[in-house]
């Protein structure tokens, strides 16, 4: 970030393919602009295993890490690079649980995912989990920034 405020993050927000298909790429945007996070970089793309493998280092060998892999190749992703304070915190509570039919009304998941076991991937987001993960990711899907 473009400041001495250690309280100003930025985080990486993905729209995944089930989120651009149902069309709510333009609602997770109004979302994160009303409660003012501000945004940095904005690119539709398609994502190579390769770059998934890094994505989700952590999950790597994991029994749901294909099938995980397949439903981010199934389409157009919409990464979003966002800032402002405590912003990797603030947009995992706007995302909610990432068990679609366990998250909390008012968040996105909440809202907009019932998927749950073999699809709780399809919870038309994803966001970062740590300053850590959050910059490691937006080099990843923006190296350029
Ligand atoms: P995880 O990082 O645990 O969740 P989050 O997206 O909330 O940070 O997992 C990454 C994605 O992998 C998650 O959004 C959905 C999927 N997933 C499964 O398909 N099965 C599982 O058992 C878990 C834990 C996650
Ligand atoms: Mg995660």
């Amino acid at each position: 970030p473009e400041t001495n405020d250690p309280t100003v993050e930025r985080t990486l927000v993905l729209v995944k393919p089930d989120g651009v298909r149902r069309g709510l790429s333009g609602e997770v945007l109004r979302r994160v602009e009303a409660k003012g996070y501000t945004l940095v970089a904005v690119e539709l793309l398609d994502a190579t295993p390769g770059l998934l493998a890094e994505h989700y280092a952590e999950h790597v060998g994991k029994e749901f890490y294909q099938p995980l892999v397949d439903f981010m190749m199934s389409g157009p992703i919409l990464a979003v690079a966002i800032e402002g304070q405590r912003v990797v915190e603030g947009f995992r509570s706007l995302a909610g649980a990432t068990d679609g039919t366990l998250a909390s009304p008012g968040t996105i998941r909440g809202d907009f995912a019932r998927s749950w076991g073999s699809k709780v991937m399809q919870n038309i987001v994803h966001g970062s989990d740590s300053p850590e993960s959050a910059a490691r990711e937006i080099a990843l899907w923006f190296p350029k920034l």
